[in-house]
């Protein structure tokens, strides 16, 4: 309504400068509240400077942003009571994300998000061999994963945040220089939007996610189990003992990993040996943009909603969490299944799996993923 309104008014302005400062402009809500952006020094890494950029829409939903690993430090999303709380697990400063056993809090994954078998295959007729960082298995790019680099940052709006890596041949053991673009935006209507973008010299295998860590009741329920999730996903991919894909894709239906209707987490989690740990194979029609997620959580009414371009969907259910991580935010123990992952992706192992959709990028083409977590309360 705003934009039809300000269209009427000054169409010639618009018409003669669609630029940055005026799509800041056009970011105001009908009570006038605007888009803010700040930003603030967080330390630094291997000698570059590590910046805090926060953003925060009309509605006062916000997003504090690093550029080591784009990683996100904080959510705030609004309950049922309109109090704002932080929804996602994280620490209070860099040292926390810089201890060896983060597990990949909130960070941007790749070169390869999940796991390849045994850290090795084959393109074009080149072996190539991975960090088997994860029993044997090569697991969210290796040892040094992009949730480990530093990005390079730049505004492009009050509502959104440019990250920029470029991945060198040979790094972490993968083929051709691969330039990746991230762009993270706060939308009007309470979207955490990321559109990532990339381009190679080599083919290359490519799964770009974020591995945010969700508990929507914002620190009062110390786990994710009474949390109801639904996913359109009829089929996922079961996995072997150490969670590399089977290469079969199986019926969800009359089995623990059915959450075609809305079911509480914790209701047959017991049954699975490890707990959620899967890659569910999304009903998608084509590669656009799709709602294929909700998770509700009643005290709070908070709800979220995962809409995306990828064909999978990873649901991790903080199994390996254990309560030993330091430097968490307000000193919080974050146990076992404190918090949830619904990770966007292509599936687990596709270099190895021929039946599983194409991974390979290459030269001349362009990786496109987006995905938009949604935020609301009822
Ligand atoms: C994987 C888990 C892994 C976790 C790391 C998830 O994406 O599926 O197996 O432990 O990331 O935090």
């Amino acid at each position: 309504m705003k934009k039809l309104f300000l269209l009427s008014a000054s169409a010639l302005t618009l018409f003669s400068c669609i630029d940055n400062e005026s799509a800041d402009k056009m970011e105001q809500n009908d009570s006038g509240k605007k888009y803010s952006f700040t930003e603030r020094p967080y330390g630094k890494v291997e000698g570059k400077e590590i910046t805090e950029y926060t953003l925060t829409n009309p509605s006062g939903m916000q997003v504090s942003i690093i550029n080591y690993g784009g990683t996100v430090t904080k959510l705030m999303t609004k309950d049922k009571k309109d109090t704002p709380g932080n929804v996602i697990l994280g620490y209070d400063t860099l040292t926390g994300y810089l201890q060896k056993s983060n597990p990949y809090f909130n960070a941007l994954v790749g070169r390869y998000g999940n796991r390849i078998a045994a850290g090795k295959f084959t393109l074009d007729g080149n072996n190539y061999t991975l960090a088997g960082n994860n029993n044997g298995n090569s697991l969210h790019g290796g040892n040094k994963g992009y949730d480990k680099v530093v990005w390079t940052a730049k505004k492009l709006s009050d509502s959104s945040l440019q990250l920029n890596y470029l991945s060198e041949d040979g790094e972490e053991g993968y083929p051709g220089n691969l330039s990746i673009q991230a762009i993270y935006t706060l939308t009007g209507d309470n979207g955490l939007k990321i559109d990532y973008t990339a381009t190679t010299d080599k083919a290359t295998p490519i799964n770009l996610t974020s591995h945010c860590y969700f508990n929507l009741s914002a620190g009062a329920d110390s786990t994710i189990l009474n949390h109801e999730l639904q996913m359109a996903a009829d089929k996922y991919t079961p996995v072997n003992d150490v969670l590399i894909p089977t290469g079969q894709i199986a019926d969800v239906k009359g089995t623990p990993m059915d959450f075609t209707t809305a079911k509480q987490i914790g209701k047959e989690i017991a049954q699975v040996p490890g707990g959620y740990d899967h890659n569910w194979v999304l009903n998608k029609k084509d590669d656009g943009l799709e709602k294929v997620a909700s998770l509700h959580e009643s005290t709070s009414g908070r709800m979220m909603e995962v809409w995306t371009t990828e064909p999978g969907l990873q649901f991790y259910s903080g199994n390996f969490l254990d309560g030993t991580l330091t430097n968490t935010k307000d000193g919080k123990k974050y146990v076992k299944h404190a918090a949830l992952c619904l990770e966007t992706q292509h599936f687990p192992d596709s270099p190895n799996q021929p039946s599983f959709p194409n991974t390979i990028l290459k030269p001349g083409e362009t990786y496109r993923h987006t995905t938009v977590y949604k935020f609301s309360a009822k």
